[in-house]
């Protein structure tokens, strides 16, 4: 796939699905920079690993300095990073839903603005893929934190693409449901998991590697003419009532 020839940044990369969107690329032919808080080992060859808070924006330019400064230039950053600090509306704390608004939100946000400046100043077009969720789409119990940080990214995507495309650079979002460490639960949990189930018309979990798919094709020159998007890569969830 040599039209993903270039320089990829995937935050949030030491493990999940990050780390399997890291693999995928270098795969593909990409240069990747794998940043994430911490690395407990090394996420494989073709990939450069970098400490990055994404809800720093000292370390994001940084961050985007150091990975433009390879081949000149920035050609495809996904905003993967994320947490959650799951709580019902009436116990959350202030603190819980500023910390998942900061690394989602503005973490995106962040990450949007580093590559676009680099995009548009290398004037090569270039991707900007962020992740959404059921959650910011449709909300879920529990988690009135994680739902705004994730509406809020399918908004800035939208914005976005409207503002970048005539420097020819596409900016969609992909809503997936995956196990990961972050719903591990999903597998471990038997209640949990059936009660989860019920909802997915396809019936069963994803694996990272089936989400992987979306973000090649959504990176390369076969979605040239696709902006502004959200791709639910979920079995069906987005459609459960
Ligand atoms: N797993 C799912 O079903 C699902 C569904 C919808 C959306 N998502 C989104 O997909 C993305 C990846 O999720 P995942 O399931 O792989 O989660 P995960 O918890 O397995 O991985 C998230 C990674 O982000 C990193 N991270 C957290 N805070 C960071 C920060 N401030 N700066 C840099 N890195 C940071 C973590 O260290 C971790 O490596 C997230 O944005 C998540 O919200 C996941």
């Amino acid at each position: 796939m040599t039209e993903l020839q270039g320089t990829v940044v995937v935050t949030g990369a030491a493990q999940g699905l990050g780390r399997a969107l890291a693999r995928a690329f270098a795969d593909a032919g990409a240069e990747v920079v794998a940043a994430d808080l911490a690395f407990t080992d090394h996420p494989g060859d073709g990939i450069r690993h970098e400490i990055c808070d994404v809800s720093d924006e000292d370390a994001v330019e940084a961050l985007a300095d150091r990975s433009a400064a390879r081949s000149g230039g920035i050609d495809v950053w996904v905003n993967n990073a994320g947490i959650t600090r799951p709580a019902m509306l009436t116990t959350m704390s202030v603190d819980d839903f500023d910390r998942v608004m900061a690394v989602h939100a503005r973490g995106t946000f962040l990450g949007m603005r580093a590559a676009a400046t680099r995009m548009i100043a290398a004037d090569r077009g270039g991707a900007i893929l962020n992740l959404t969720s059921a959650a910011g789409l449709a909300g879920t119990i529990g988690q009135v934190n994680y739902s705004a940080a994730k509406g809020a990214i399918a908004a800035m995507t939208k914005s976005g693409a409207k503002e970048l495309a005539r420097y020819r650079i596409r900016v969609n979002a992909v809503a997936p449901s995956v196990v990961t460490p972050m719903t591990e639960t999903l597998r471990t949990n038997e209640k949990l998991r059936d009660r989860f189930l019920a909802r997915v018309p396809m019936g069963r979990l994803g694996e990272p590697e089936e989400i992987v798919g979306a973000f090649l094709f959504l990176a390369s020159s076969r979605a040239a003419f696709v902006t502004g998007q959200v791709l639910c890569v979920d079995g069906g969830l987005h459609m459960a009532s």
